[in-house]
């Protein structure tokens, strides 16, 4: 089958997400079709696509570019996360929402064919059921994060029944990747601990030894927000974000995977750090039913294959910069 050539914009794209997405959106539809923007420009090459800068709070900009590109499908990645966003509640929740409200706007005035976007674990509280956390269930979450993801689901919603627009969305748990530094979340622990393991062999971890986080391996979300935006219109039933599920483990439990690789690691624990507090509200696990019966979401990486491949990548970026 001939596939009709898209044009793709994503915004915050030189981020821990964005930068694994571009790779594989241009794998797929061809490096000119795919625009990564942000408001920063990128550390290095853009993977051979084109770049631009772009500020989403700029509505005005942002017109411009899509009057200019005509995306056909948007990937809005830009946000204040979770860690940070505490630090600057304002900002965050101008940056989550203004940003979001701008893309979903335009997408109706450009007719936009499809619309990513990624709201978050963030999303449930101390409230909701802390195991297995379903879909739909008292959600108050603590963080402005976590406030603005929320309203940022219900927007979504919105725009898809007044306005008909085919807008999808992940609640992406902690995503842990070897590509790019994570932007300032609570799960960050599990990506620096696999750099500082092969730098140090040790690491001091900002979380307590048995707070349980419902974990991804960047992969796996990357393909699930593929194979999301794949997914026939009419099997999205749901419109404001679907929970997807990944792996589940403490700090303590990817000490013990790390030490099994690599002898003697040691890890402490520090105390009082505040992304404790936001860890404590956020569920242990995800039960992610309806995206499994939705569109047949499977995650494929479990504790043991994560593993061995953050920790296989990094030591081989390591060579490879070593080398230069
Ligand atoms: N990484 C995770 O574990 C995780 C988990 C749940 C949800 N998410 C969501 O996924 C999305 C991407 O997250 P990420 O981890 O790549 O974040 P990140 O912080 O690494 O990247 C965000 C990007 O947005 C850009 N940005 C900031 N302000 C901007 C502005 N005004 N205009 C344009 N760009 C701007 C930043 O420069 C950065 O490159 C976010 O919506 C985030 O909430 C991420």
């Amino acid at each position: 089958m001939r596939m009709i050539p898209q044009s793709i914009l994503v915004t915050g794209a030189t981020g821990q997400v964005g930068t694994e997405l571009i790779a594989s959106l241009r794998k797929i539809h061809g490096p000119e079709q795919v625009l990564a923007t942000d408001i920063h420009p990128p550390d290095s090459g853009m993977n051979g696509g084109p770049f631009e800068l772009l500020n989403v709070l700029d509505e005005t900009g942002m017109r411009r570019l899509f009057e200019r590109y005509r995306p056909t499908q948007v990937f809005h990645l830009a946000a204040l996360l979770s860690a940070v966003g505490e630090k600057q509640p304002q900002k965050a929740w101008q940056l989550n929402m203004e940003g979001l409200l701008h893309v979903l706007r335009l997408s109706v005035e450009f007719k936009v064919e499809k619309v990513f976007w990624p709201s978050s674990i963030a999303v449930f509280g101390p409230l909701s059921p802390k195991k297995n956390t379903p879909q739909n269930c008292i959600m108050n979450p603590h963080s402005v994060y976590g406030i603005s993801k929320l309203a940022g689901e219900r927007w979504c919603e919105y725009y898809a029944r007044h306005h008909g627009l085919d807008v999808r969305s992940l609640r992406y748990p902690g995503l842990i990747g070897w590509q790019a530094d994570p932007g300032g979340g609570t799960t960050d622990y599990a990506v620096h601990i696999f750099h500082e393991a092969l730098k140090t062999n040790s690491y001091r971890c900002f979380l307590a030894e048995n707070t349980r986080l419902p974990m991804m391996s960047m992969p796996d979300a990357i393909r699930a927000t593929i194979e999301l935006m794949e997914a026939p219109r009419e099997r999205i039933r749901i419109r404001s974000s679907y929970n997807i599920a990944g792996i589940s483990f403490t700090p303590g439990e990817l000490a013990a995977a790390i030490r099994a690789r690599l002898p003697g690691f040691r890890i402490n624990y520090l105390e009082n750090d505040p992304r404790q507090e936001i860890a404590d509200s956020w569920p242990e696990s995800i039960d992610d039913t309806e995206a499994r019966q939705d569109w047949n979401w499977k995650p494929a990486y479990d504790m043991d294959r994560l593993t061995d491949a953050m920790l296989k990548n990094i030591r081989r970026n390591r060579t490879f910069v070593h080398d230069l």
